[in-house]
């Protein structure tokens, strides 16, 4: 008998206490949520070590999580007040991310799970990232539509149910996050470059009329095009010897991308009749996107659903409210299962 037919007639609770780690990429992470409720979420972060090297090196990363993975479970059940026997599952991601990195998790998450007698859930990173949602508003059910821009992904959602949703839109080259990487390295600004352009980009105005993003059919994006501009902007003045603001760049740049984002998601939501939107996803903690998609979905009385920053960017809270979608319908992993680098936006089905 496999490992997860061992819990085919659990008796799931309505709000069963769940672990969630997150070992991904860069942050090690662990967390306990009862239910909807966040008890502790633990982020041990490598970033500044990958900063020397200007992006996440993975042999680096996978270091840092074998160093880092038992004190972050051990603060997330401290700082909940939980004992460990009295968790009810646990949820890690087991993809998508770099391989290395990926297995340290799972390796700690399937002997937890196996030692304690629990259930183990397979969640998927980016689910994660939308389920982040879960969290912000307890009270929030689907239907709704998704806006989702991480590091490597951009999309619009309608989220049918817990389980099910459509893409309507996505990237069809760089993703929102990359984006803002790219742009922040043209500035000659440290990794990670979101959080960098946005501190910059007070300082500037958005004066510089890049192209207005690609607008084909649908809701996909394109940020290809916005990246050349900003990589063409600044090496012709440069060629030229002409002074420029590199904060009105970044304040431009920033508008563009997130107008973009802005847009879609509302038409989206208008085209749907949903009254709500609900964001995720590391560009998701950007302060002008928020305020601005705030402030459409009031115009448009619409109710915008923004995960606190914290549970934007990478984070075990997140896993652990997927988990929580997946404990409900009882979908349980082998012991077998394996870390897998790439997962299909939208890929249905067990894992
Ligand atoms: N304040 C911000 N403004 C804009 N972008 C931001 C901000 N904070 C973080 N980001 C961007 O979010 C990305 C990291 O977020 P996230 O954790 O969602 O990405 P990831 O895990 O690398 O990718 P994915 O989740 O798609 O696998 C980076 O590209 C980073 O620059
Ligand atoms: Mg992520």
């Amino acid at each position: 008998m496999g490992y997860a037919a061992r819990f085919a007639h659990l008796r799931r609770k309505e709000r069963p206490l769940l672990l969630g780690i997150e070992s991904s990429c860069d942050e090690t992470a662990a967390a306990v949520i009862r239910g909807r409720e966040i008890l502790s979420s633990v982020i041990l972060s490598s970033a500044a070590e990958q900063a020397k090297y200007g992006g996440v090196v993975p042999e680096v990363a996978s270091r840092a999580h074998t160093d880092a993975i038992s004190e972050a479970v051990r603060r997330a059940l401290d700082e909940a007040g939980t004992p460990r026997e009295s968790l009810d599952a646990v949820a890690v991601t087991y993809g998508a991310g770099l391989l290395g990195a990926l297995l340290v998790g799972l390796s700690f998450a399937k002997s937890f799970a196996w030692a304690l007698g629990i259930p183990l859930i397979a969640v998927d990173h980016i689910r994660g990232h939308m389920a982040a949602a879960y969290l912000a508003d307890p009270a929030l059910e689907p239907p709704f539509i998704t806006l989702l821009a991480s590091g490597g992904h951009t999309a619009v959602l309608y989220t049918k149910s817990y389980t099910d949703f459509e893409i309507m839109g996505s990237t069809r080259d760089d993703a929102a996050g990359e984006a803002f990487d790219k742009a922040a390295r043209v500035l000659g600004l440290p990794y990670p470059g979101g959080p960098n352009i946005e501190k910059l980009a007070r300082e500037g105005e958005p004066n510089i009329p890049f192209p207005k993003m690609f607008r084909g059919a649908g809701y996909d994006f394109s940020y290809s095009g916005l990246k050349t501009a900003v990589i063409n902007y600044c090496h012709n003045k440069e060629q030229k010897g002409e002074p420029y603001s590199r904060a009105d760049v970044a304040a431009s740049f920033q508008q563009a991308a997130c107008g973009a984002l802005v847009e879609r998601a509302v038409a989206a939501a208008k085209e749907r009749g949903c009254g709500v939107i609900a964001a995720g996803g590391g560009v998701i903690a950007n302060g002008w996107l928020r305020e601005h998609l705030a402030a459409a979905c009031r115009k448009e009385g619409l109710r915008a659903v923004l995960p606190e920053k914290k549970f934007c960017t990478d984070n075990a809270a997140m896993i652990a409210s997927e988990g929580l979608v997946q404990y409900r319908a009882g979908n349980f992993a082998d012991l077998s299962v394996n870390a897998c680098a790439h997962i299909p936006l939208g890929k249905k089905g067990k894992q």
